[in-house]
């Protein structure tokens, strides 16, 4: 399989804190790779440089061997990669339907002057996006709540709602930050199942998570971030072994 994600020696500090130093790895295509660590360790200052929000300080990123961090953050989308945040983010005045819509129409090609004087467009526009939309509520096994206020359906259902978000653009490249957070064990393993589903679609995950029994239960590979320094790459079972991983982050229990 060809590598979809190439970070190659980038680094990244705020004021006199370096967030990432040097940082290279690459991602193949219909993998899923961990991203792990400590609080503070830089994983999510990881997902903001790969989504444009932030811009390297040094390096380079190649996503299909197309060079994205010299890119404006509102074209990321369009090639092909979409996201989650570490903090739910939901639409709170909408329904479960449109919140989800709303990750289609931001790759929409009506702007302002198509809405306001070429409706049959618009129109259709509309209508294909919201068929989209009600094929991955389905998918997503949300369809039976597509019409609840957000704000009434559990907080498990919200974050699928949101990567529901993610994937309605049909990404080839999905980051995930944190899904598991504040799910118990139940709604883990349906979290589990969900993005073995996406992953079977041919998609790239790429996942922040503390969850370790998720990690290794689903990821091909880790990355294991110190204070913004790679400490460890490779399959779950030597990472896991790692003496490092182990003294920093995972602790002895979890390496037997
Ligand atoms: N916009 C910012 N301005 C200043 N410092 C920042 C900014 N974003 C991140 N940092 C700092 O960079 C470091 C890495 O933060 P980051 O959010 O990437 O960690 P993380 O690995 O995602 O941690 P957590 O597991 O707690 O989510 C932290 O020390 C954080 O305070
Ligand atoms: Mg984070």
């Amino acid at each position: 399989m060809a590598d979809i994600l190439t970070i190659k020696n980038v680094s990244k500090s705020f004021g006199g804190l370096k967030a990432i130093t040097d940082l290279f790895f690459e991602t193949q295509e219909g993998s899923i790779t961990a991203i792990i660590g400590p609080n503070g360790a830089g994983k999510t200052t990881l997902f903001n440089l790969i989504s444009g929000l932030y811009k390297a300080d040094s390096g380079s990123i190649f996503f299909k061997n197309l060079r994205i961090d010299t890119l404006k953050p509102h074209k990321i989308p369009y090639l092909g990669i979409a996201r989650t945040f570490q903090k739910l983010s939901v639409f709170p005045n909408m329904n479960v339907l449109e919140n989800i819509m709303v990750g289609r129409y931001s790759l929409s090609s009506s702007g302002f002057f198509t809405c306001a004087f070429n409706l049959k467009r618009y129109r259709k526009e509309e209508r294909d996006i919201r068929e989209k939309a009600l094929f991955w509520l389905d998918f997503m096994n949300i369809d039976h709540i597509w019409n609840k206020n957000i704000k009434e359906i559990p907080f498990e259902k919200q974050r699928i709602v949101e990567i529901t978000r993610a994937v309605v653009s049909e990404p080839e490249l999905i980051l995930l930050d944190e899904p598991a957070a504040g799910l118990n064990i139940t709604e883990t393993k349906n979290l589990i199942d969900t993005i073995n589903k996406i992953r079977e679609l041919g998609k790239t995950v790429l996942i922040v998570e503390h969850d370790i029994d998720l990690i290794m239960e689903i990821s091909d590979k880790i990355i294991v971030l110190n204070f913004g320094h790679k400490i460890a790459d490779g399959q779950p079972k030597d990472v896991q072994k790692d003496e490092r991983v182990i003294s920093v982050y995972l602790g002895k229990e979890f390496s037997k």
